[in-house]
């Protein structure tokens, strides 16, 4: 687990970075109600969790930065024992303080009495307007009561500054603690994909293989990090297949993209593999073909390559690839100019990884695409998707499709594939499958 004095380290580093007289405002995520009285289950704000660890609803942090360390303040509930008695055990002030260490400690009921003297005298807010517009709305009258006043009483902040930018570049670069959270994450996920494969067979239901993933998942303490998908045959070629209710056919590939979230973290792996434990020779040949570019595309993770050169890794692979096998036709440099490759590839080759699935961070910097630094932890996910009525292919590629995705840190040197657990060479996934 994360712990209390790496939450306190990343607060620390945040004021430092804004530097001083400023106020940095930070709200937990709301509760969403699913129907009636019933909840969906919370997940925090990723960005709150980040700098909290905090689990709870109806929370804010504010902290204040000074010449030095600055102040972390929790708006929080207050334990409640009614409360306690139906939903489980509150944190509560005293915890906030003592075991996640913050400064200060208040009911959330006293944020409309308290915050507006944090805000005073302050140069610069740092917060992500538009988030909670009614908060919002609440921030500008604050401020409009400071302007109404004589300006020796109070001053209004100058500027408000978006925090969210601040924090998703912190965010990017993974700490040693988080590192071995994904692993943890990483290692879940990859045993549920090797549970899953072994568990298949025709006449099975996408249900029972989805059923698989989440049971091992809940057994090691995790939750889904995002909606699995499990689509058999020629439902891998919907790229959001989350309907997962279709029966498993012999002769069909399965595609599974699934990863585990621990302590907050995220996996996010896809494997395909045949229902049935044995390649065709056309899902053989469009598969390897997919592995090739995703090792392509691997191998381009390492300090100073750019996300660019990592989608044109899997793409020129899988350009000439096709070229080959007469799906593409014309040569190399036309389809290349003209991307032909997007009729069967139409998803980028990766993407950060870290709190969410989908991690937050820039991939542009200044208008070019971002370099890679070590820290930085990605997924390298390349495809194939032919649709079943697609009539511009030979019959026997029609509705297959292919995706292969592995987690990976960028480190100094060689990249560390987080997922390599998984069996993804096509005669080992058959000898896994065999067995
Ligand atoms: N699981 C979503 C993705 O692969 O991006
Ligand atoms: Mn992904
Ligand atoms: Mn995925």
């Amino acid at each position: 687990m994360i712990k209390a004095s790496e939450y306190a380290r990343r607060r620390r580093q945040l004021m430092r970075t804004v530097g001083e007289g400023a106020v940095i405002i930070l709200r937990a995520a709301p509760e969403r109600v699913r129907n009636h009285d019933v909840l969906y289950p919370f997940r925090q704000d990723s960005d709150f969790l980040y700098l909290t660890g905090f689990r709870e609803p109806e929370a804010m942090l504010v902290m204040v930065t000074g010449d030095r360390d600055g102040r972390s303040i929790l708006f929080c509930r207050e334990k409640d024992p009614v409360k306690e008695m139906w939903d489980g055990a509150m944190i509560g002030l005293e915890a906030a303080v003592e075991e996640y260490g913050m400064d200060e400690a208040y009911p959330i009921g006293e944020l409309e009495r308290r915050l507006p003297e944090l805000l005073r005298d302050r140069v610069r807010i740092c917060h992500d307007l538009g988030r909670d517009p009614a908060f919002d709305t609440r921030l500008i009258g604050w401020l409009n009561e400071f302007r109404g006043k004589p300006r020796r009483d109070f001053h209004a902040p100058d500027e408000i500054v978006e925090l969210g930018h601040i924090v998703h570049d912190m965010r990017l670069y993974k700490s040693r603690g988080e590192l071995t959270a994904m692993r943890r994450a990483a290692r879940v996920s990859a045993d549920a994909h090797i549970l899953a494969m072994q568990a298949c067979k025709p006449g099975l239901n996408e249900a029972d293989i989805h059923a698989t993933l989440v049971h091992h998942f809940m057994r090691e303490h995790c939750e889904t990090a995002y909606s699995p998908i499990v689509g058999g045959g020629a439902n891998a070629c919907v790229l959001h297949y989350i309907a997962n209710n279709a029966p498993l056919a012999d002769g069909d590939l399965l595609l599974i993209d699934a990863g585990a979230e621990y302590d907050g973290y995220a996996a996010d792996i896809t494997r395909t593999f045949p229902v049935n434990g044995v390649f065709s020779s056309p899902q053989r040949e469009l598969y390897d073909l997919v592995l090739e570019a995703q090792a392509a595309a691997i191998d381009q993770v390492r300090p100073g390559s750019q996300w660019e050169d990592i989608h044109e890794a899997a793409v020129s692979v899988l350009t000439d690839g096709l070229l080959d096998l007469g799906i593409l036709e014309g040569n190399r440099a036309e389809a290349l100019e003209q991307g032909l490759v997007d009729n069967y590839y139409v998803h980028k080759t990766g993407h950060w990884l870290g709190l969410d699935v989908h991690d937050a961070g820039d991939y542009q910097v200044d208008g070019h695409s971002r370099e890679l630094e070590p820290g930085m932890v990605l997924t390298i996910e390349p495809g194939l998707y032919i649709r079943a009525d697609d009539e511009r292919v030979d019959a026997r590629w029609r509705g297959i499709g292919i995706r292969i995705e592995d987690d990976v840190v960028v480190t100094r040197d060689e990249p560390e594939i987080l997922t390599s657990r998984v069996p993804k060479v096509a005669s080992e996934i058959e000898a896994l499958m065999a067995g």
